[in-house]
């Protein structure tokens, strides 16, 4: 007689498969507390989870008051940017089995901590605001679109990418020390219309980033860069806006 093994149900796979991850998040309420603490949790998931599954779990299942934003959950809307293990990310676009089962968590640096892992983004909208992100045309194209050739649209494809989650501006050390520095998203945003043949706002736009708190408080340390979620090359583009202000050519 042949013994055959019994196929495992999905069921079981699935509970084979699940690893205990440890979490340790930075707390503030400040209706009771005088300053943040940590406090630390431990659930159940699988491996392909993502660290947004975690904060949910102990959400849902352990602590209703931890308080966090997410909207999207693929890395689209930029809300949930926090410091995950010291660098910035967001946590609905990183993996359980990528980014290991110690997981530190605190929020962005160099804004007000509102609730636990929620800071006020409004300094870093309004300093988004304050570059004009978006189209300035003169002429009236009528019923015809505004056209242009694949190699002006390529002149600021990268910075159309940005999602505005701050991970790049709150990882600045110029940033951190002086918070009047417009930062690397709205250069960014800037970028993203300056060199856009279509627009008629660039010597405006450049002639804000010229200012104090402008485009030349950056070192160039490049942290920026490490933190975009959506890879885009920002010290790169930060140094094309110093260049067009420098050089007085877009
Ligand atoms: Fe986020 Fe990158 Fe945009 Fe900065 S440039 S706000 S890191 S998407
Ligand atoms: Fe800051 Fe990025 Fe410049 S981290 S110093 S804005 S290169
Ligand atoms: Fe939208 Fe993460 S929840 S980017």
């Amino acid at each position: 007689m042949t013994v055959t093994e019994s196929p495992a149900t999905p069921k079981a796979d699935k509970a084979k498969e699940l690893v205990r991850v440890h979490l340790r998040i930075k707390r503030y309420d400040p209706e009771t507390d005088t300053r943040p603490r940590w406090q630390e949790f431990e659930v159940e998931m699988s491996p392909g989870d993502r660290v947004l599954d975690a904060l949910h779990l102990v959400k849902w299942t352990q602590d209703g008051t931890l308080t966090f934003r997410r909207s999207c959950a693929h890395g689209v809307c930029g809300s949930d940017a926090m410091v995950i293990n010291g660098e910035n990310k967001l946590a609905c676009i990183n993996l359980i089995k990528n980014i290991g089962t110690d997981l530190t968590i605190e929020p962005i640096r160099g804004l007000e901590v509102i609730k636990d892992l929620v800071v006020d983004m409004e300094p870093f909208f309004a300093q988004h605001r304050s570059v004009m992100p978006y189209l300035i045309a003169h002429d009236d194209p009528g019923y015809k679109e505004r056209l242009q050739t694949q190699e002006d649209r390529d002149r600021f494809d990268d910075t159309t990418k940005c999602i505005l989650c701050a991970c790049c501006t709150t990882s600045c050390p110029i940033y951190w020390a002086n918070s009047e520095y417009v930062g690397p998203a709205a250069i960014v945003s800037a970028h993203r219309f300056i060199f856009d043949s279509r627009d008629d706002g660039a010597q405006e736009r450049l002639d804000i980033l010229n200012q104090k708190s402008g485009v030349f408080r950056c070192k160039t340390s490049f942290n920026c860069t490490e933190a975009c979620p959506r890879g885009i090359k920002v010290t790169q583009a930060i140094e094309e806006v110093k260049r067009a202000i420098l050089y007085d050519r877009v």
